[in-house]
């Protein structure tokens, strides 16, 4: 689904920084409370749904996954393309589970999800194929299911020169928030709250958070 180069410079990269990228992002979320408090309504909203286990797609070094856990999400587990960045999550937090895999195609079956997390890791989909890993995370999902994403707003990719020191060239997507909002309606969810939070002293852009509901086709314009 998501062409096959850019999956393999996607994980080149990041195999390339695990290491760095894991040291800045270990306690991130505790200098971010707004960041913190849209994490907790998802989790409770996940919680009081009871529909299944919920996946950290693109998790990084687990970090996001692990502070789920902590909010009494039990049933959790991260998924990466980079095995350099699961071998880390996998080290720092042995008690949970990180799987490599592509949130664009996860072999699992239809519904069999209550929550997908897509923190800051659809910024490197191509916007071709948006779309379509938006629909594969409905079809992931069981109705009731609960879906959160976060991005940077923009609406021209970011090509930063050598990212962590690395000299490769990969482009940071920004998006805008009513265009995934349209596109989250076509694929089958129901947006229930969109935080847009300026950027702090460690970003240069505003900061989107979408938290939406799988519905039924029937229910999704009501
Ligand atoms: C900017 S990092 C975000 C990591 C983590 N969620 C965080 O907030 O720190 C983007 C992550 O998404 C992963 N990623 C990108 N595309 C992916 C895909 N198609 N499937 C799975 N992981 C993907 C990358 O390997 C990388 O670890």
């Amino acid at each position: 689904m998501i062409e096959a180069n850019s999956i393999s410079t996607t994980r080149a990269f990041y195999d390339a920084v695990a290491g760095d990228y894991a040291e800045l992002a270990r306690d991130e979320l505790s200098g971010k409370p707004l960041d913190r408090g849209i994490l907790a309504a998802f989790a409770e909203r996940v919680r009081c749904a009871g529909v299944g286990p919920v996946a950290d797609l693109g998790c990084g070094p687990g970090h996001v996954t692990a502070y789920l856990h902590s909010l009494g999400v039990t049933d959790v587990f991260g998924v990466d393309l980079s095995s350099q960045m699961v071998a880390i999550a996998r080290r720092v937090y042995p008690e949970l589970r990180f799987d490599e895999g592509s949130m664009a195609s996860l072999d699992r079956p239809d519904g069999s999800l209550g929550g997908i997390v897509a923190w800051y890791s659809i910024i490197h989909t191509p916007p071709g194929v948006l779309s379509a890993v938006l629909a594969e995370f409905r079809r992931l999902l069981a109705s009731g299911g609960q879906l959160l994403l976060a991005f940077q707003v923009g609406d021209e990719p970011l090509r930063i020169a050598e990212p962590f020191g690395h000299a490769v060239s990969l482009d940071f997507r920004r998006w805008s928030p009513d265009r995934i909002v349209g596109m989250l309606g076509r694929a089958g969810f129901k947006v229930n709250a969109r935080l847009l939070r300026e950027p702090d002293s460690t970003e240069r852009v505003p900061q989107a958070f979408l938290l939406a509901d799988a519905v039924n086709p029937a229910s999704s314009g009501s």
